[in-house]
């Protein structure tokens, strides 16, 4: 019999394309999403793609009861991968009640839920940011844990210690949490990809929308940075490179190939870029020229981040495999084919 898995924000970025992934390897998918910041026609999508729709429940997680009842609903699935997060740095720092409540309610109901339920594995999805300013790169999964710049960030942080405390005191339990780099990309069907609500916070969304448009002028936070233009360095890594890396998680936690009960592992692909290196790319894969100008630096971003890819490859046997280029092309289809369909009414 197939492995039952649920997947939490499986309607948004990451999460469908890694239902996508799963079913691929024949998983059978159960999607919790409250539709807050996603949409349900995305589940078509992967139906077209995968020519399986997976089973949908409209459900908010916060709540503690409606996520006692869902679970029970389907306690034979055999592990979580949890996505569904509110996830705007910005408006963290705004509203950080709502970002703690959001966050770390539907992540405590869904661990309660489990235990509950003996849905014994979970796979978190954390970030990059729980490393802040990082004093060595490329960054290790063994690099100091800093205290993040924002409520957000923090929400990862205070995640990651809750999962640890549990597999300590579960015996049963295993939790592996992965920290993202910066996601891009879109699948190669154009069919999913990211959608993004109101004005964009992330560069390669921005950069897109205003290709096609919709927006005037990409600002680039800094050209002073001590990197080789003066622009900050990030690890860009493709959304379906992620996605995959998600089942090999999840494969390690069934085979119970865990070395502990609680795993964390870098999500890069080891290799960094500047802004500007982007922004050309850009230009040269839509071949046409982006207004830009330079503007002073954002407040709490960091010059340089990357990740140390070895453990990823070694305990997972996973790797990055897709480049910048396949990236920003699949970026930049996906925005077109979603602005076509968007005039057609999806
Ligand atoms: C951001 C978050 C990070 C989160 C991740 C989720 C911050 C400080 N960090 O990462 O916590 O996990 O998104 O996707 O917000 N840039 C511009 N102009 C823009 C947008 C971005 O120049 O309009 C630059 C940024 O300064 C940065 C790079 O592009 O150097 C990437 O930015 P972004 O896509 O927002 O990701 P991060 O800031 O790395």
């Amino acid at each position: 019999m197939k492995n039952k898995v649920i997947v939490t924000g499986g309607c948004g970025y990451i999460g469908s394309h890694t239902v996508v992934s799963l079913i691929e390897e024949g998983y059978e998918v159960v999607v919790f999403d409250d539709l807050s910041n996603s949409k349900e026609f995305i589940l078509n999508k992967i139906e077209e793609i995968t020519g399986k729709a997976p089973v949908f429940e409209k459900v908010n997680l916060a709540k503690e009861s409606v996520c006692k009842e869902i679970f029970q609903k389907h306690n034979d699935a055999k592990a979580v991968i949890h996505f569904a997060a509110y996830k705007a740095v910005g408006e963290s720092v705004q509203k950080p009640l709502m970002y703690y409540k959001n966050n770390l309610f539907s992540l405590i109901n869904i661990l309660n839920a489990q235990v509950e339920n003996k849905i014994e594995n979970i796979i978190f999805s954390s970030s990059a940011t729980v490393y802040g300013e990082p004093d060595l790169l490329p960054i290790t999964e063994s690099n100091e844990v800093k205290q993040p710049f924002s409520p957000y960030g923090n929400t990862k942080k205070v995640a990651e210690e809750i999962l640890l405390d549990l597999t300590k005191s579960e015996h049963n339990f295993s939790a592996i949490s992965l920290r993202y780099f910066n996601p891009i990309g879109a699948h190669s069907s154009g069919l999913i990809g990211e959608l993004p609500s109101g004005i964009p916070n992330n560069l390669l969304p921005y950069i897109t929308q205003c290709a096609i448009g919709i927006l005037e002028q990409l600002k680039v936070f800094g050209d002073d940075y001590d990197t080789k233009d003066g622009t900050a360095i990030r690890d860009y890594i493709h959304v379906v490179d992620l996605a995959k890396a998600h089942v090999a998680a999840l494969n390690r936690l069934l085979k119970k190939e865990q070395e502990t009960s609680y795993e964390v592992f870098n999500l890069g692909t080891g290799k960094g870029y500047t802004v500007l290196e982007i922004i050309r790319e850009f230009e040269k894969v839509a071949n046409m020229k982006l207004n830009y100008k330079i503007v002073e630096r954002r407040e709490g971003d960091v010059p340089e981040l990357y990740a140390a890819t070895k453990l990823a490859e070694e305990k997972l046997g996973w790797k990055a495999l897709l480049g910048l280029n396949e990236m920003i092309r699949s970026s930049w289809q996906w925005e077109q084919q979603l602005r076509a369909s968007v005039k057609e009414g999806y």
